[in-house]
């Protein structure tokens, strides 16, 4: 194959999508050091939609490229190494981490070690390292598979689920004795509501969503009470209460903060699922702040040291795994145009939650 498929979004309106062939760089054209890679499969959520809302504040859209006006959403998944420039790296391995919506990628491989890898591309520098480190993981049978489906489907959002986890715990909750999450059909909210319902009793833990979505949030058996959008005058305002707001929708917390008032001790922002940016108006209760997974990172690799993360993470993820395994299905799709269904689909929030979609531009 000699062309790479892109697909790019216009940045200022996302119903605007383009799908661009480009030729690859021949071998001889590879620079000392690279890698071409094509994007073998990846992972479509909610979460890759606000990627692309926040692609200049976060700068994701400066990961890779795209033509003037346009960006091109990062997406978690796997690459396979076709074509090395680096001598310890051989054609044939398979890379994890974050790729573009595109068929192909030249990675200039820096960093190079057993596990893994970084891209120094002077463009991708300046964002957290996460976003451009890539682990190998040819023959790890934790990313063969169904497992690689839930990794690149999950682990990043249940890091976050893990991070709030930990950080609420540290802080004993604020006083809280429930936890209210929104978009709690999200695998954000559900990976974190899992960790709080298995871990943290006698916490409660309440799941608010909408009416389509309830069925399905009952079912994960991971919320003590599900709530229903238009029904937060029932939530508990007589005790205190921690709310992580995956949902992001000004006019929701509003009305969350005026009914629960100042029993309302925890207001932490993680997501933006119902796509509003809107801003709050002086609100009652604990003032809402972005929860910044960065800062929990580092103190946490401070305090508990080199691998400390990792094997509390871990054992965390394997607890995680036989609720995936009994709740969520994996939908695969193949091909631009599925692509960009699957792009459409979840900009409207037609995804049903028990999907998991994974995708790839190769066709058959
Ligand atoms: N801050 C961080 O570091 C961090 C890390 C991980 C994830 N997050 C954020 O957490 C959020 C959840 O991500 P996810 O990938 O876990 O989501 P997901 O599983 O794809 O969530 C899907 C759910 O989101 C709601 N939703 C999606 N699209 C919608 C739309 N167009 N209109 C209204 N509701 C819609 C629906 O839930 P309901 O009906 O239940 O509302 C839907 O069931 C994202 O905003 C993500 O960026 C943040």
């Amino acid at each position: 194959m000699s062309t790479c498929t892109q697909f790019n979004v216009v940045k200022n309106d996302f119903q605007g999508t383009a799908l661009v062939q480009m030729s690859l760089p021949r071998l001889d054209e590879l620079s000392d050091g690279c890698l071409l890679v094509e994007v073998e499969r990846f992972a479509f959520t909610a979460n890759n939609i606000t990627y692309a809302m926040l692609g200049d504040i976060m700068k994701y859209w400066q990961l890779f490229k795209a033509p003037d006006g346009f960006g091109n959403i990062p997406v978690w998944g796997f690459g396979r190494v076709i074509a090395s420039m680096h001598p310890q790296i051989a054609a044939g391995e398979r890379l994890f981490g974050y790729f573009p919506m595109a068929s192909h990628l030249v990675i200039e491989a820096t960093d190079v070690s057993k596990r893994g890898l970084r891209d120094g591309a002077a463009h991708r520098q300046g964002v957290a390292p996460v976003y451009n480190a890539y682990a190998r993981v040819t023959d790890d049978p934790a990313f063969a598979g169904r497992n690689g489906d839930y990794q690149a489907l999950l682990r990043p959002l249940f890091m976050l689920s893990f991070l709030v986890d930990d950080f609420l715990a540290e802080e004993a909750f604020f006083g809280a004795r429930t936890v209210i999450l929104s978009s709690a059909s999200s695998k954000t909210a559900f990976g974190l509501a899992h960790l709080l319902h298995s871990k943290r009793k006698p916490i409660r833990v309440i799941g608010l969503t909408s009416a389509g979505n309830a069925d399905f949030v009952r079912s994960l058996d991971c919320y003590d009470d599900v709530v229903l959008y238009d029904r937060i005058d029932t939530l508990p305002a007589d005790h205190p209460v921690a709310f992580v707001d995956m949902a992001g929708n000004a006019d929701l917390r509003g009305r969350l903060h005026r009914h629960v008032g100042g029993k309302l001790v925890y207001s932490g922002r993680v997501g933006l699922t119902h796509q509003d940016e809107g801003e709050d108006a002086e609100l009652p209760g604990a003032q809402p702040s972005w929860f910044f997974a960065p800062d929990q990172i580092r103190k946490r690799a401070r305090e508990w040291g080199p691998g400390g993360i990792d094997t509390r993470f871990n054992a965390a993820w394997s607890g995680f795994l036989p609720l995936l395994e009994q709740s969520l299905e994996i939908a695969e799709s193949r091909g631009p145009v599925a692509v960009e269904k699957i792009y459409r689909d979840t900009l409207a929030g037609r995804v049903p939650p028990h999907q998991g979609h994974m995708l790839s531009f190769a066709v058959g």
